[in-house]
């Protein structure tokens, strides 16, 4: 399969609506689309990425009129709606009838968001369809946060990129469960979990969110998440470095090709995360070094990423965390 490169929302729709398979652009990172209610289509997309079949899809919606179609919404969910769509928010709610077994995976639930993003919002309208889209990166890689990212993972296995350019937030949604007496945090994302009123940790038992169980966001080269930086060079000194400009000077860094520095503002340095791991990747070093930021805001899923990388390559601390990939 050609993998073609697009700037064309209407042609872009076109290939959704035959149930073909089309990467396009959100405000977190790039979606990997298909038709949500074509049972085919939405196995393709797990086939495409290598995605294990228990772990669900986001059906991406218009509006809160789309969400009605897919899903219960009660009056909490329908306020969170309000208040945070089109944004990085997706809703575990009850599913409805219509929805396919396997974006479900199988779940009575079903996760939804309306995407921030021009380009995400004119294609939802035009395939006339909510789309399932799961992050458009080969499973277990960090996400795509361009189009180049997008076919550096599948070119070849989809029919089309919908370019967009970078994605403005760079981490992915919030996922919250909606389902039970109070609201739970599934999944850390671009919505700090602040701004929820919930604190910025995973909530209460095992595996709540599927996607969570599996390796995830890991680069190709060990990741090792480290609080002093200075100390981890010295033992390492032959290792790439990720950290922001004051981490650095505080270890006497100096600049460099394997050195990529994050931006001081914490919204912008989640954006240029994956797209930061991607590049040192391919930097020639044996092994990335992240510097550890505070827990908190969207710091706090920056780090939960990290970690995440760390524990799925070799250089991790955290074996046995996750065997499968999602
Ligand atoms: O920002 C995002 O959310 C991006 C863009 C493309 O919208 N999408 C994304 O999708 O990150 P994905 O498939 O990579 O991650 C979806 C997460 C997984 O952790 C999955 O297990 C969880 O949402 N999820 C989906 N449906 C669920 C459900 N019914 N119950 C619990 N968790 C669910
Ligand atoms: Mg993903």
């Amino acid at each position: 399969m050609n993998t073609r490169r697009l700037r064309s929302v209407a042609e872009a729709a076109e290939i959704l609506r035959h149930g073909g398979l089309v990467a396009f652009p959100t405000e977190t990172v790039y979606g990997l689309g298909a038709d949500g209610l074509d049972p085919a289509a939405v196995r393709a997309v797990f086939a495409a990425k290598g995605r294990p079949a228990d772990n669900p899809l986001i059906l991406h919606v218009h509006d809160v009129v789309g969400a009605e179609t897919v899903a219960v919404l009660d009056a909490r969910a329908r306020r969170l709606a309000s208040g945070h769509w089109p944004g990085p928010l997706s809703l575990v709610l009850p599913a409805r009838p219509q929805v396919p077994e396997e974006v479900r995976a199988g779940l009575p639930t079903v996760a939804v968001r309306c995407p921030r993003h021009p380009l995400a919002l004119a294609l939802i309208a035009a395939a006339g369809r909510p789309l399932a889209a799961p992050s458009a990166n080969l499973s277990g890689r960090p996400s795509p946060t361009s189009a180049e990212a997008v076919l550096e993972d599948l070119d070849g296995r989809i029919d089309a990129v919908l370019d967009g350019g970078p994605c403005p937030l760079g981490l992915e949604s919030t996922v919250v469960d909606c389902t039970g007496p109070t609201l739970r945090l599934l999944r850390l994302g671009a919505l700090a979990a602040e701004d929820l009123g919930l604190e910025p940790r995973v909530g209460g038992g095992q595996a709540l969110s599927p996607g969570m169980r599996h390796r995830h966001y890991a680069p190709r080269i060990p990741l090792r998440v480290v609080d002093d930086l200075g100390l981890a060079l010295a033992e390492h000194p032959e290792a790439a470095v990720l950290c922001t400009a004051e981490q650095a000077a505080r270890a006497h860094l100096a600049p460099g090709p394997a050195v990529y520095v994050l931006s001081a503002d914490p919204v912008k340095r989640g954006a240029e995360l994956y797209a930061a791991l991607r590049l040192l990747e391919r930097c020639g070093r044996p092994l990335i070094l992240a510097a550890a930021v505070p827990d908190q805001g969207t710091d706090a899923a920056v780090m939960d990423r990290l970690r995440r990388a760390a524990s799925g390559s070799q250089g991790g601390a955290g074996q046995g965390v996750d065997a499968d990939r999602a």
